[in-house]
């Protein structure tokens, strides 16, 4: 198994993380080098040296990176420390490998992330699942534009969506998913594919994409194109200092809602 390790000063490491953050990454660990002061991030973004560098080239700044080899036991030890996201609270994600938590009549989505981005606890898949929840009407469609997990799809599916589409440009994100939907008994209703968005043909009443903003933008004018007259459009993913820009890549798209969590921003739009 590969760790991706990013190299940093010491005044970037926050920025570098948020930045890894969503890109799909699902742990980090921080190593700070007294003597040079320079810090590298250990993480990972799957085995696969060009589809991380393709994920890299996304960012907003090029970080100096490389891969090291680890031994799969140490990597894997943040599962004992998993614990359970309240989304709101009708709704919690916990990780599959647990048992459910006692906790009523809740909505509780088990997540495996495996090698892909989705345990539900980052601030940008709380925000789209919130805004989810608003937006989702019994019998809607949805599309999930890099899904990770699937927590976003199932969620949709759980919340009454008639079904949900999923893509990811990650092949991981296919069999997780999968799995995943199985899991939350919602297999027959979550389509799940890398086909890239730009070969989407559909349209949809709602439609969430959680990536980073610079993605967004480049997505815009396909996030629009499959979107249904009358539909909502609910993107994630974008530090909130920097949404703005964002905004103007959607419009004529109007903003319907913003919601604010941990220094990120997900915003619901429509005609
Ligand atoms: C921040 S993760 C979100 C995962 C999940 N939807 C969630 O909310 O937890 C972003 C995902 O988008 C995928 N991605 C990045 N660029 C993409 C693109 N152009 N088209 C489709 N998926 C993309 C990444 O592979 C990653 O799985």
């Amino acid at each position: 198994m590969l760790a991706l390790v990013v190299t940093v000063g010491r005044a970037d490491a926050e920025l570098a993380s948020d930045e890894l953050w969503s890109l799909g990454v699902i742990a980090i660990e921080e190593r700070y080098d007294t003597e040079t002061g320079v810090v590298e991030l250990w993480t990972s973004l799957g085995d696969d040296v060009e589809t991380v560098a393709m994920s890299l080239s996304g960012l907003d700044h090029e970080w100096s990176w490389r891969f090291e080899a680890v031994d799969e036991r140490v990597s894997e030890t943040w599962r004992e420390h998993a614990v359970p996201t309240w989304v709101t609270h009708r709704l919690m994600v916990y990780p599959a490998w647990q048992r459910r938590p006692d906790v009523g009549d809740v909505v509780a989505i088990a997540i495996e992330p495996g090698a892909t981005f989705g345990m539900g606890d980052h601030p940008t898949t709380v925000l789209s699942m919130r805004a989810l929840q608003a937006a989702v009407a019994p019998g809607v469609t949805v599309l999930d534009v890099g899904c990770g997990s699937g927590v976003l799809a199932i969620a949709a599916c759980l919340f009454g969506a008639s079904y949900s589409d999923a893509i990811d440009i990650s092949p991981a994100a296919v069999p997780t998913t999968r799995d995943n939907a199985v899991c939350n008994g919602v297999a027959d209703r979550v389509r799940v594919s890398t086909t890239p968005l730009r070969e989407v043909d559909g349209r949809y009443d709602v439609v969430v994409a959680n990536i980073l903003a610079p993605a967004l933008i480049e997505l815009a004018a396909d996030l629009k194109r499959v979107l249904a007259i009358g539909g909502q459009l609910i993107v994630s993913g974008i530090l909130a200092d920097r949404h703005a820009h964002v905004l103007r890549s959607l419009a004529p798209l109007n903003l319907v809602a913003r919601d604010d969590l941990g220094g990120w921003t997900a915003i619901t739009l429509g005609a």
